[in-house]
């Protein structure tokens, strides 16, 4: 979501403003960040240090904090680091051009929750896609996990409308868009309103969106179990462009634990879904996240969860080491989990994870997937692709590749595909 905000942000300067490479050359420069683990909202201060260096070369370099650091932490910062001219919010991003020329002392830390006008004031034009492009429906949180700063600083759940969703479709088709990628931190709560005033499910609204001509594929993200309605998931058996992939964060296999975290599901649950989504679409490729060292974890509950991840079967999986967050109901439980005990706990996991990853990418090898342009590789002329399932593919260009077309798999690496230009 933060780089689609960025986008946003930059092209709400667009008139006044380009991009540039090298931070030597700004004359803004905006650090989007994030406050999800501890890890990486610490980044933040090191780094704005050393950008503000700059300025003893360049007096007019403006220097932006926004995202969620900026909101749980900006006053903070600003006395931290003098040399800060504005702190932004992730909700005020519509104000960004008209902050960024204010000389007023209350236009310097900017923190009021309101997506309604964040939306409805950036609009609906785009000046810039890419083949594959992020879509914000959904901004913000109502479900307090007990770990999570999210509904804290990205604030309360809100749905944007379907006609806004299609316009900016439009407008992102226009500009080379072939896949949505649909974005919200609780997207399957979305609940739009169509033209009449009546909200709609994320289903409703996909099937809205798959009609716009150019689009042709369709994935979303982040989705609650509690959240998995009925509609969306016999969505994925009959939509043509629906990608076959859920990323549905579990946390933990052990229902006393997921209780603690507030997750409002048990594991028996979580395995009803995933029957009955493999039921409408039997080749999806099922994601999730993962939390462990939860305060209180014991063996025994960490040994739940890894007997669900061999019950499941991931295709890929982003597993984490609990990180306190400041304001959050478990930052008030003493966590009595040693480092080391942690740290294997998440190695093994990793390992399983991985594994299980290989083995879901090495069905595909000999077969030819369609693949979408994503950038260049690591390696010198090797081009990095999509495929529907989500898997990274990495192959040689032999004539020239533009957006699409079709490659065939010769091999399954940790977490990509080798692929071979047909
Ligand atoms: N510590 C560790 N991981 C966290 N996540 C969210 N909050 C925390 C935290 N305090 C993870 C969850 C979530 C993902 C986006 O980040 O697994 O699904
Ligand atoms: Fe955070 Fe997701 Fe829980 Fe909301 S549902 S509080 S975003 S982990």
């Amino acid at each position: 979501m933060n780089s689609y905000d960025s986008n946003r942000i930059l092209e709400s300067v667009s008139d006044t403003h380009k991009k540039v490479v090298n931070p030597e050359e700004a004359d803004v420069i905006v650090f989007n960040t994030c406050h999800i683990r501890e890890k990486a909202a610490e980044k933040i201060y090191s780094e704005v240090g050393k950008i503000a260096e700059l300025k003893k070369n360049n007096k007019n370099l403006k220097l932006v904090v926004a995202g969620c650091v900026a909101q749980a932490e900006g006053k903070v910062m600003r006395m931290r680091q003098p040399n800060i001219d504005l702190v932004i919010g992730p909700q005020m991003y519509h104000d960004f051009p008209i902050l960024l020329n204010s000389e007023k002392e209350k236009s310097k830390l900017v923190l009021d929750f309101n997506n309604e006008e964040k939306f409805s004031r950036l609009g609906t034009k785009r000046s810039s896609a890419s083949l594959s492009s992020f879509l914000t429906i959904q901004e913000g949180c109502n479900k307090f996990c007990s770990f999570c700063v999210v509904p804290f600083t990205r604030g309360a759940e809100y749905s944007r409308s379907v006609l806004d969703l299609v316009s900016e479709t439009k407008q992102l088709v226009l500009r080379g868009c072939k896949e949505l990628i649909l974005l919200g931190q609780n997207v399957n709560a979305y609940h739009g309103q169509d033209i009449n005033g009546k909200e709609v499910s994320l289903a409703q609204l996909i099937i809205e969106l798959e009609k716009i001509p150019g689009v042709e594929r369709i994935s979303y993200t982040t989705s609650h179990p509690k959240d998995m309605a009925q509609d969306l998931i016999e969505l994925h058996g009959y939509s043509k462009k629906l990608n076959p992939y859920l990323h549905l964060p579990v946390q933990s296999g052990s229902d006393r634990i997921l209780k603690n975290m507030n997750r409002k599901y048990d594991t028996k649950r979580y395995m009803e879904i995933i029957e009955e989504v493999r039921k409408h679409c039997p080749d999806i490729a099922l994601s999730s996240d993962f939390i462990v060292g939860y305060p209180g974890e014991t063996n025994e509950d960490f040994r739940k969860t890894i007997d669900l991840i061999k019950a499941v079967g991931f295709s890929q999986a982003y597993s984490f080491k609990y990180s306190s967050r400041p304001g959050t109901k478990a930052s008030r439980i003493e966590n009595n989990i040693d480092l080391e005990e942690a740290n294997n706990r998440l190695y093994e996991m990793q390992d399983l994870l991985n594994e299980q990853q290989k083995s879901f990418n090495s069905k595909f090898i000999n077969s030819t997937q369609e693949v979408f342009f994503k950038g260049r590789g690591k390696k010198e002329g090797q081009i990095r692709a999509s495929t529907r399932w989500m898997q990274t593919v990495n192959f040689y260009e032999k004539t020239s590749f533009i957006d699409k077309g079709n490659v065939k798999i010769i091999k399954a690496k940790g977490n990509s595909l080798l692929g071979e230009m047909r």
